[in-house]
């Protein structure tokens, strides 16, 4: 179904990661855990995480003003920032407003998006059909996740996996006839909302019920979502690939929400496709969620790896249950 009235451009791209590493062999000085059994279990060598001042809005802010740039654009010609975050610096104002006034965007409208891991592909939706619709003409939409100051770092089964990051897109209404989005399929299923979330429990008036306020952490059922991943996503891409009218092999390159190697390398195999066409950056980021298909695309195009122009498969899995593909043109 062709919804687009404007077609629309990618027309910039950034990333950003904090600048302290932590490697496994870090994590065996805090936990019972061994860089063996983090490497064979996710791929994960190395994530970043924020210190010092650091936040969500500051990464975001380093990595739009990289897309900005990018894409030849300033700070005022932006109409709307998006940003997508499952963890914002604050419940309210949104990271998204720290990001326009910070960035000086001083037209832009901005509001947050949460679909967690898949907040990007979400985003992107939400930023296309602004634009399609004729409502906006330059969209700045950022994805970024500080995890490390809501995990349990005595948890194994969770610390291990998480890293901090940032992305973001500069998305406007083409020149020519050329739409860059060829298709993006989103879904969620609520009813497994249970297997992957941060609570946040707050403090009751002490008038009316004694507090049971607990500091809110990462709790995650990590079987389940991984069966969740690799049996989803691949239908998903298929079901994408197919509305956009191409074939799986098409595709020049699949840029994959990155949480585990092993996820990817099943969801390569059932698709039939060659693993060397799913580029993986996890080894040095961990899973930075909402911002890490962006960081990997970033990087993918800055080291050549994507060349242009190109067609590529973005897909994203994760609390919600979320899920979703895009399917683009690269012609950046
Ligand atoms: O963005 C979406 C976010 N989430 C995900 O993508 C997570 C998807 N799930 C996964 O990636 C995998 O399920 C994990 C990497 C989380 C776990 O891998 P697994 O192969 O499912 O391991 P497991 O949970 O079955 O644990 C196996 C063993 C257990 O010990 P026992 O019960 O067999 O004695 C765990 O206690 O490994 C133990 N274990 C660890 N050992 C050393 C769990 N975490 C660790 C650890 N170091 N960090």
């Amino acid at each position: 179904m062709k919804t687009n009235l404007y077609p629309v451009t990618i027309a910039g791209i950034g990333k950003y990661t904090p600048e302290t590493v932590i490697t496994n062999n870090d994590l065996e000085k805090i936990l019972d855990t061994s860089d063996e059994w983090i490497t064979t279990r996710s791929g994960i060598k190395e994530r970043r995480i924020v210190s010092g001042n650091e936040t969500g809005a500051s990464l975001a802010v380093k990595a739009g003003r990289e897309a900005l740039e990018y894409a030849g654009i300033d700070p005022e010609e932006i109409d709307l920032i998006i940003c997508a975050t499952s963890i914002p610096d604050n419940l309210y104002p949104s990271t998204a407003c720290e990001i326009q006034r910070d960035l000086a965007c001083s037209n832009a409208a901005a509001f947050d998006i949460t679909a967690a891991c898949s907040g990007l592909i979400y985003g992107l939706n939400v930023a296309r059909s602004f634009i399609a619709s004729g409502i906006y003409k330059k969209v700045l939409l950022a994805s970024v996740d500080v995890h490390s100051r809501f995990l349990n770092w005595e948890d194994r089964g969770t610390c291990v996996l998480f890293g901090d990051g940032a992305g973001a897109m500069v998305l406007t209404r083409s020149e020519d006839e050329h739409d860059d989005i060829l298709f993006i399929d989103i879904k969620a299923d609520g009813a497994k909302s249970e297997e992957l979330k941060i609570p946040l429990s707050g403090k009751n008036c002490p008038l009316v019920e004694p507090n049971t306020f607990k500091l809110p952490h990462v709790e995650m059922n990590g079987k389940e979502i991984y069966k969740f991943a690799i049996n989803t996503v691949p239908e998903s891409i298929k079901k994408a690939v197919d509305s956009a009218g191409i074939n799986l092999n098409d595709v020049d390159c699949f840029v994959l929400h990155q949480a585990n190697i092993r996820i990817i390398e099943s969801i390569s195999s059932k698709l039939g496709i060659n693993r060397e066409k799913f580029f993986v950056n996890l080894h040095k980021y961990g899973n930075t969620s909402s911002a890490s298909i962006v960081i990997a695309l970033s990087e993918a195009i800055k080291e050549g790896y994507i060349k242009s122009p190109s067609t590529l498969v973005l897909s994203g899995f994760g609390a919600g249950l979320t899920w979703g593909t895009a399917v683009i043109k690269w012609r950046g």
